[in-house]
């Protein structure tokens, strides 16, 4: 089967690897190029019990989050690279009473999720994290972890690359207009230049920003999230800092104004970052949908196209989901259940 994917970031990439994967013919199409769009500037968490804000996120991030050892695992063996891929879990740290109590609550609903964590008093959390600043109450779930993306890109494009798949610059305005038994359409916050006349463009571009800073040695051993930034130590010492939720259209450019309100949080949660190198800023653009919810399925309209977009904060987190369960559609017919929630013709695509 002939299928060509449409995007060209780290959803369309996986999507494509799955493919391939499993026999198909597969070709990817990108305006920009690889890596460009939300992925260019995404932190790699792993996070669904303290990022989903709704069930049907949550469900769709728990399935995304058991697929990963998996799907890592087979992409450094059939790339042969290495992945900073590790579930070091997180700590949500509260800095106020009102912070601490919110972790309290989190807690309950955890608890009945039958959710592995610990609720930690200040004293707990720096023995945790001996470099926290100030410091209420702590959330310690130990199933999240974080993915470094740029080298989970790399050894997507060298796992394709293995399988003849390579990634072509090319802008397409009409998908049916390809030739291909399907078409995956994964162009994230740019799916309205691919979409007839007609139906509303469903996704809306939210820049984040996010900084890499460096320090000799990894400031905290997991992942930490406060209630203004969160942190991501590599192994190799570089932090990145995240994200602003900005939603200014298709406008890309990192601003002082970011980079100064993530270096504040950033540093009051562990004020020895203040003495790190500054690497860089990237800004991305996340496609959000009104739902928060992405868009994965078969069109209801143009029979050959599929949609794998809109994946909002989640694009790193599902995109073991999302390559499998499109995947199953395109290859096997069968429907994961989960994908009731995110059907494209509720935005009646
Ligand atoms: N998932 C992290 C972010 O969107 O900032």
């Amino acid at each position: 089967m002939k299928i060509t994917v449409i995007g060209a970031g780290v959803v369309g990439l996986s999507v494509a690897y799955e493919l391939a994967s499993r026999g198909a013919t597969v070709g990817i199409v990108d305006a920009r190029g690889v890596a460009l769009g939300a992925t260019h500037a995404t932190a790699g968490m792993l996070a669904p019990h303290i990022e989903a804000h709704s069930d049907a996120l949550l469900t769709l991030g728990v399935s995304g989050l058991a697929l990963y050892d998996d799907f890592i695992a087979r992409l450094r063996h059939d790339a042969q690279q290495a992945i900073d891929y590790r579930r070091t879990g997180t700590l949500q740290v509260g800095r106020s009473a009102a912070e601490a109590q919110a972790l309290r609550e989190a807690s309950q609903r955890l608890t009945a999720r039958r959710t592995p964590h610990a609720l930690l008093d200040a004293a707990g959390a720096r023995l945790m994290e001996p470099a926290l600043g100030d410091v209420a109450g702590a959330l310690h779930i130990p199933e999240h972890g974080y993915v470094a993306v740029p080298g989970m890109v790399s050894a997507l494009v060298a796992a394709l690359a293995r399988r003849q798949v390579a990634v072509s610059r090319a802008q397409v305005t009409d998908p049916t207009s390809l030739d291909a038994d399907a078409i995956v359409i994964a162009a994230g916050s740019w799916i309205g230049d691919l979409l007839p006349p007609g139906p509303t463009v469903p996704v809306r571009p939210i820049r984040g920003q996010l900084l890499h800073l460096r320090l000799g040695r990894p400031p905290a051993s997991r992942v930490l999230w406060g209630e203004r930034c969160y942190i991501v130590p590599w192994q190799d010492g570089s932090v990145l800092v995240g994200a602003t939720t900005e939603d200014v259209g298709f406008d890309e450019t990192p601003t002082v104004a970011g980079v100064r309100e993530l270096l504040d949080a950033a540093t009051e949660l562990l004020p020895e970052l203040a003495t790190a190198s500054f690497h860089e800023v990237r800004a991305g653009l996340r496609p959000a949908t009104a739902d928060e919810l992405p868009i994965i399925g078969q069109s209801a309209t143009m029979r050959r196209v599929f949609y794998a977009t809109g994946h909002y904060r989640s694009g790193v987190l599902l995109s073991p989901f999302t390559a499998g369960a499109i995947g199953d559609l395109i290859l096997e017919g069968r429907a994961r259940p989960e994908l009731e929630l995110v059907r494209p013709d509720r935005f009646g695509l």
